[in-house]
């Protein structure tokens, strides 16, 4: 047996009640999007951050072993020196305009306080020129901290990292990393990777057999659009959210025949681009976009890129 449900039939107070209902709710939800109103900085002000990571220098020095010492150790053991892994808390001093604002010891990771350490640090100052000086100690046993000064111009509400110099530190920075790899994943230097078939292969539906060689499009592999959406747009930020596998971005090829010079390549890269950037404003100076040429095995531009330099560390230079 079926039951029906009485129909529910809306008169001219409940249809009034409802849109009343709707509108203070709008209005509730409309007061509370904006208020009370929140700055994640005091006004006039601009962010000051340390962010490091850095392994001390050992703790103490490598000991000599002696000839009877050796001789009483199994033999797989015997290594010439005895060298205990602790190392060195990292030092951090920070001084704006003279006025030190942290200055603190950050412990070596690990158990046996064998591994970097890290160090998270940020604060408001005013908005302005301020000279600003850092300084790091890394050893134990070293008298005098590293200093490095400059002077900064901090715009409001802005949020400048803490320089720094040390090229280590540089080829760690995770964004920088991410623009070199966007770089060389939109324009890689190699094309396409080669090979010549050993034996027959699959691919693709396709029988291929020697003498016949493949060859990898890394160009177009680094822009499918599945792997990188959006895949022409210049977009560092794809690779922090991202990790991408030897397969999808491989701008020094892969397998036993990858790039010898890939670490050293990418290091080269990041500082360079690095001390660039610190001492000069760049700007394009080409009206179009710049086409790429082959030269021999390589891709480069076809004309070169030309730059403006905007401004100087410290001064404006002409355009
Ligand atoms: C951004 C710079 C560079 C790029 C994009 C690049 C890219 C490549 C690519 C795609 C290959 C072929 C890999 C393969 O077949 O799987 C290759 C091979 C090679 N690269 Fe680089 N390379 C760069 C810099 C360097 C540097 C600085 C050196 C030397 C210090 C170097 C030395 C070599 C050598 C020796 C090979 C041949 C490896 C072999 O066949 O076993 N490359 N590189």
């Amino acid at each position: 047996m079926t039951e029906t449900l009485p129909q529910l039939r809306l008169g001219p107070l409940q249809w009034t009640g409802q849109i009343v209902m709707y509108a203070l709710f709008a209005a509730f939800v409309g007061y509370f999007a904006s208020q009370p109103p929140v700055s994640l900085l005091p006004p006039g002000h601009g962010l000051l951050r340390l962010s490091f990571s850095h392994p001390g220098k050992f703790a103490t020095d490598c000991r000599q072993r002696s000839a009877e010492e050796l001789a009483k150790m199994p033999p797989q053991m015997r290594a010439a020196q005895d060298c205990q892994r602790t190392r060195s808390p990292v030092q951090a001093r920070v001084e704006v305009d003279d006025k030190v604002l942290i200055d603190r010891s950050f412990r070596p990771a690990g158990l046996a306080q064998d591994g970097a350490a890290s160090g998270y640090w940020r604060t408001p100052i005013a908005a302005g020129t301020h000279r600003l000086r850092i300084q790091f100690k890394d050893d134990l046993r070293a008298d005098a901290p590293t200093p490095t000064g400059r002077a900064v111009n901090l715009p409001p509400l802005r949020r400048p990292l803490a320089p720094h110099e040390d090229p280590e530190v540089i080829a760690r920075l995770p964004y920088l990393d991410a623009v070199c790899n966007e770089t060389l994943r939109l324009h890689p230097i190699v094309p396409d990777v080669p090979r010549m078939l050993a034996r027959p292969l699959e691919l693709g539906g396709y029988r291929v057999a020697p003498p016949l060689g493949v060859d990898v499009a890394t160009a177009l592999v680094h822009r499918r659009e599945a792997l990188y959406p959006e895949p022409d747009l210049f977009r560092p930020e794809r690779f922090l959210e991202r990790r991408f596998t030897p397969f999808e971005f491989f701008p020094f090829g892969g397998g036993h025949r990858r790039c010898i010079g890939a670490a050293f390549a990418t290091y080269e890269l990041k500082i360079v681009l690095a001390t660039f950037l610190r001492h000069a404003h760049l700007e394009l100076a080409e009206p179009d976009a710049v086409k790429p040429a082959r030269r021999n095995v390589v891709m480069g531009p076809a004309t070169g890129v030309r730059m403006r330099l905007r401004e100087r560390r410290g001064q404006r230079a002409a355009a």
